[in-house]
């Protein structure tokens, strides 16, 4: 059995929230186990809950149509959330939820291995972006331990917002040279630093 197949068994039994009890399936995650670029959502909504897949329902296939523009099928990469199992009235996740299924999603992290990690909208960006501002950051990049952080809206926002979706379809056009350069581009600097976010695409 593969590494991340037992982490799905795993993630399927999990019952650390109220909300695993509501759920119809949990949506660990889907795509390539070698995957180079990861993105990471937010939660379930009610396809996904339905499927027992992640980013299905109209967000998903916006998400497909952005992937597409970059010539990527979703098997070629890694989708996941924030947090596995869908919140009841598609409210937001809770501090404790995110809490709770943290140590999953850096479990795939470390199966996987992605040289990016995108994140989509403002749960996953605050994994890694602390304390910044998506209207700010979207489209840059910063690389911490040979990783690449990549901001990009939420395609569920920017599907009905006209401004939104102009920056997220020219954000995700930069993923192929980010991918392409992964390697020459210099680590963030230290947290002293904080606030000199890495914009490798402007200026
Ligand atoms: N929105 C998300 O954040 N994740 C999904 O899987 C679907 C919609």
């Amino acid at each position: 059995m593969s590494a991340l197949t037992e982490l799905y068994r795993e993630i399927a039994s999990c019952q650390k929230c109220e909300i695993a009890r509501l759920r119809t399936r949990v949506v660990p995650g889907e795509g390539a186990e070698n995957a180079a670029i990861m993105f990471i959502g937010e939660a379930p909504g009610w396809h996904e809950d339905q499927q027992g897949r992640p980013f299905v329902g109209p967000a998903g296939q916006y998400l497909d149509r952005l992937l597409a523009s970059i010539k990527l099928k979703r098997e070629q990469v890694y989708i996941a959330n924030v947090i596995k199992c869908r919140p009841p009235n598609n409210r937001d996740p809770l501090p404790t939820e995110i809490d709770n299924c943290r140590p999953w999603l850096d479990r795939q992290i470390e199966i996987i291995r992605p040289k990016i990690i995108v994140t989509l909208g403002r749960y996953s960006m605050a994994r890694y972006f602390p304390g910044k501002s998506i209207s700010k950051i979207h489209g840059t990049a910063v690389k911490r331990d040979g990783v690449i952080y990549f901001a990009m809206y939420h395609p569920a926002a920017a599907l009905h917002q006209q401004s939104l979706k102009r920056d997220i379809e020219a954000d995700i056009l930069k993923l192929p040279r980010l991918l392409a350069e992964a390697s020459q581009i210099p680590e963030a600097r230290p947290q002293s630093e904080e606030g000199k976010q890495l914009n490798l695409f402007e200026g």
